[in-house]
């Protein structure tokens, strides 16, 4: 399949979303990704569920949230209130991961389990078959306008080989430090969903920077 390209509002304009959101609308961009932050699990806090709700109302593109809080599960019923197409979790935080996984799929939504830099891909052994997604982080999870961790190209590739051996159907989405440059290394070696936020927002022309990481 040709690759996906989700757009992070981290780097939005906050005084200017809805323009945003337009702008992404008007875009390429396949899906819209939201990143929550609860000050806990990472040293940042962004944007919860009354403003995801307001940008629901305006925008086309399906919802990927990606949850960087603790205690996920106690949320699922709010991200599936709002519409969401994905629900990614952290593996770190979910002591039960398979049954979140499987609450999340109940209510409708694709799930997704993400893993931090340090996180061994061989640890989703026993849980790839279940998720609908593998969201690898190539940056510490927090704060956009990080530098890529090139050792998320190796990653990759184990994530692909243990897609094949458990014949899973998982995506790979790669967040953190994307450009053309990564972007190009992330594709050919298999990603399935590109995450960009500052390289798409810290130009006077985003709608450009969304088709190149498309044409990628
Ligand atoms: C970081 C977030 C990312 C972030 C990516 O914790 O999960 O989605 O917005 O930003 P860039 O593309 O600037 O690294
Ligand atoms: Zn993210």
């Amino acid at each position: 399949m040709n690759h996906l390209v989700a757009p992070s509002l981290l780097s939005a304009d906050f005084l200017n979303l809805k323009r945003d959101v337009e702008m992404l609308n008007r875009s390429e961009a396949d899906w819209l990704h939201l990143d929550v932050m609860d000050g806990v699990f990472v040293p940042n806090i962004s944007f919860g569920f009354v403003i995801m709700d307001l940008l629901k109302s305006i925008t086309d593109k399906p919802l990927d949230v990606h949850l960087m809080i603790v205690q996920p599960e106690k949320f699922i019923d709010e991200v599936a209130a709002m519409g969401a197409y994905m629900m990614n979790v952290h593996y770190e935080v979910c002591t039960h991961l398979n049954r979140t996984i499987h609450a999340i799929k109940e209510k409708g939504m694709k799930a997704g389990v993400t893993l931090n830099p340090h996180t061994p891909v061989s640890l989703l052994k026993d849980i790839i078959q279940d998720v609908d997604m593998v969201l690898l982080m190539s940056v510490n999870p927090g704060f956009g306008g990080q530098k890529f961790i090139h050792n998320t190209l190796s990653k990759l590739d184990d994530l692909k080989n243990l897609i094949i051996q458990k014949n899973s159907q998982a995506l790979i989405e790669v967040d953190g430090g994307v450009d053309l440059e990564t972007g190009k290394l992330l594709v050919d070696a298999g990603a399935d969903v590109l995450v960009a936020g500052s390289f798409v927002f810290s130009t006077e022309n985003p709608e450009e920077r969304i088709r190149q990481l498309k044409m990628l």
